[in-house]
């Protein structure tokens, strides 16, 4: 991945929000204007050569003179976050890209937001601007402990509306005091571990949930078959063999791509399908996106048939 389109940013601030987490301030290092975004965006870090990483903007919107960011130390990541609580301190610069938004907050009378751990930042603004549209909403925030939940302090301005519930003292989240009886015209938001996203899905009605994965959803990968892709920008034909992915087959072919995570959850790589059904493999297309089958991210997603043909 190149430094295309990047800028570079500094750490104004860095302060601790919980227990293992850091909130960044990031400013344009010239005081420039940073780019526009709504709730709902990331940004890609790049941290080092071969080490970019996607974070929610979890400030306010209307702030262009800085970005805010919330980092969770993982001590068995890969490198990222023990990246940021190593190295980005007050002054450090670190390039960025961005923003981009795959979990936009779309109007409604209602919602019901679920987040948990640091699924809490891309929320965060979404509650402000849900208050500011005057919606009816409530948000259901677990962490394993209190000290453990960033921006807990921040939320209590809202009241009743907000429902903090650390693991260690109160259990798991009573998501059916949470989800069920929803009203028409609803919608659920949730941010957090695989897990949760996935009980929260099965509560839900078609059409209600959006959701943003922070880790790959798992697929089966054992019966994966090879098939033909077709760039169709320059009529080459590519064979995708059962361990490659369509990103790298291309890649491999000198074809300039777009792309960050690899595992499909930023959606850096989506690309244009003109032919063909992708198997999609990703965590950002909605239901609708993939029933569609109008675009696919070519990094994790394959093909249910021979080919593909993509706008590439
Ligand atoms: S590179 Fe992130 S979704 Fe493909």
């Amino acid at each position: 991945m190149t430094e295309h389109d990047s800028i570079e940013l500094v750490v104004e601030r860095r302060e601790p929000a919980a227990e293992d987490v850091v909130v960044l301030t990031l400013r344009h290092r010239l005081g420039a204007p940073l780019p526009p975004w709504e709730p709902g965006a990331h940004v890609d870090l790049l941290l080092a050569p071969g080490l970019e990483r996607q974070y929610s903007l979890c400030g306010d919107p209307a702030d262009r003179a800085g970005w805010r960011i919330a980092v969770l130390r993982e001590p068995d990541g890969r490198g990222g976050s023990a990246h940021v609580h190593r190295r980005l301190g007050p002054g450090a610069t670190v390039r960025a890209r961005g923003p981009r938004n795959r979990f936009p907050l779309e109007p409604a009378p209602r919602y019901r937001f679920v987040a948990g751990g640091i699924g809490i930042t891309p929320i965060l603004p979404m509650l402000a601007a849900a208050e500011a549209a005057g919606a009816d909403w409530t948000l259901l925030y677990g962490g394993r402990t209190r000290a453990s939940m960033a921006f807990a302090g921040e939320l209590s301005r809202y009241g009743g509306r907000v429902t903090l519930v650390p693991e260690n003292e109160a259990g798991p989240l009573d998501l059916p005091a949470a989800l069920d009886g929803l009203p028409p015209g609803g919608l659920v938001y949730c941010c957090g571990p695989g897990r949760l996203l996935d009980a929260v899905a099965r509560r839900c009605p078609a059409g209600v949930l959006r959701v943003e994965r922070f880790s790959p959803a798992e697929h089966d990968t054992g019966t994966d078959g090879d098939f033909e892709v077709v760039l169709a920008r320059s009529g080459r034909t590519l064979r995708v063999p059962p361990d490659v992915s369509v990103l790298d087959t291309v890649r491999a072919a000198g074809v300039q791509v777009l792309y960050s995570c690899t595992e499909g959850t930023c959606g850096t790589c989506e690309t244009d399908v003109l032919e063909g059904e992708p198997d999609h493999r990703d965590s950002v297309l909605t239901e609708d996106e993939r029933a569609a089958g109008e675009t696919m991210l070519i990094c994790v997603s394959r093909c249910r048939g021979p080919r593909l043909v993509l706008d590439l």
